[in-house]
């Protein structure tokens, strides 16, 4: 256990550290709502981030004078839902996250919500490519599988594609089992860390145990690799309508942020898994796959390979890529016939 003493302490460091290099401006498109908000109030907390962006359809400049008052240094503004808001919300932003869009309701499943959010994530893409072509792109709305191409697709069609820089994420998944397991084993969750590749759905999600050290079997093995890749919906049914996870996503999305920042600084071996263009699958026509990401000061530095896996995974991972192939193609097709 940390002292309050050595917390404090270890605040500071971090705020030093953070002072130390040129600022990061933020931008959270979507910013009032149940992720938004919680994102926004973590990301105020993060001392890495100089100016925070924030922008919705409907009381982002609400949501700004909330947040603006926290005592952190820095800048918070709210934009209006104008394409001039929009804009000034985007130049000269470093990263951007994207959690706007509709969430799930019992019943539903990620997929159902591609007729709504894709043209949303689209319309947004296309003013991240005019205003933040470089900036690091970090979305969050759902069905990830799909809206990542179709992200992708938008910045081709401008010209201002670069793979590095885009990125499904998929971290909720990582905290989720790594929670998991820790209720299982009884462990510190704290100190877990188990990989999770494919995708961010259902049988797309694959967590691979066995490297961590695990060796579940039979019935708890199926019901642990149930519940990660069934985990949100957990939380859907427990909202009963009124939505899908919110603060444990604003967690997952605050620290992949995070992890961008510090690799932006410089710091080595920073790795996460996410959903990105991969080299790894390409051959059987996935043009994007989860696996873990060294990130550095351009985004993705390096890929690495899904790696030595059981019997059981690789069974897993069969299914994950014949689901994931179909999800992407919807994204890619989406944008080609709405452009
Ligand atoms: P929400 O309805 O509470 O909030 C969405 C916000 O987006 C609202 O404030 C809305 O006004 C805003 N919005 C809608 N259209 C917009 C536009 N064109 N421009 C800017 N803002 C716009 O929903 P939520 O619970 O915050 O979930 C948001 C999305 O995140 C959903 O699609 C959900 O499925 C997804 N999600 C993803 C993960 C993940 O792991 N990647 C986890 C949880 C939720
Ligand atoms: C999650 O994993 O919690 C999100 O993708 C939201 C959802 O629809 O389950």
């Amino acid at each position: 256990m940390f002292s309050a003493r050595q917390i404090f302490a270890q605040v500071q460091r971090r705020g030093f550290a953070a002072s130390a290099r040129q600022s990061s401006k933020v931008t959270v498109l979507g910013a009032a709502g149940g992720i938004g908000q919680p994102l926004s109030l973590l990301l105020k907390l993060n001392p890495r981030v100089s100016q925070l962006a924030l922008y919705d359809i409907r009381l982002a400049p609400g949501v700004a004078a909330d947040i603006g008052h926290i005592n952190t240094k820095s800048e918070v503004r709210g934009y209006d839902p104008t394409p001039s808001g929009l804009a000034e919300a985007l130049k000269g932003s470093e990263i951007v996250l994207i959690p706007a869009g509709v969430p799930r309701k019992p019943g539903m499943t990620r997929d159902d919500l591609f007729n709504t959010n894709a043209s949303i994530v689209r319309d947004l893409a296309k003013a991240a490519a005019d205003h933040a072509p470089e900036a690091n792109i970090l979305i969050i709305s759902n069905p990830v599988n799909s809206t990542v191409p179709i992200t992708a697709e938008v910045f081709k069609s401008k010209g201002v594609y670069n793979p590095k820089r885009l990125f499904g994420v998929t971290t909720l998944d990582v905290v989720r089992a790594s929670r998991f397991i820790s209720q299982l084993k009884n462990t510190d969750p704290a100190n877990e860390n188990i990989t999770v590749v494919g995708g961010h759905s259902g049988a797309t999600i694959v967590p691979l145990l066995s490297q961590a050290g695990f060796n579940l079997e039979g019935e708890q093995l199926d019901q642990y690799v149930h519940r990660v890749q069934f985990g949100g919906d957990e939380v859907v049914q427990a909202k009963d309508g009124a939505g899908s996870a919110t603060l444990s996503m604003a967690m997952a999305g605050a620290r992949f942020a995070e992890s961008l920042l510090k690799a932006a600084q410089g710091q080595k071996n920073v790795i996460e898994p996410t959903f990105v263009d991969s080299p790894l699958y390409k051959d059987q026509g996935v043009e994007y796959f989860a696996s873990n990401v060294e990130l550095g000061p351009n985004g993705v530095e390096k890929i690495h390979p899904v790696g030595k896996i059981t019997d059981y995974e690789q069974k897993l991972l069969d299914v994950c890529l014949k689901d994931l192939a179909g999800n992407i193609n919807k994204g890619i097709k989406f944008v080609k016939e709405n452009p």
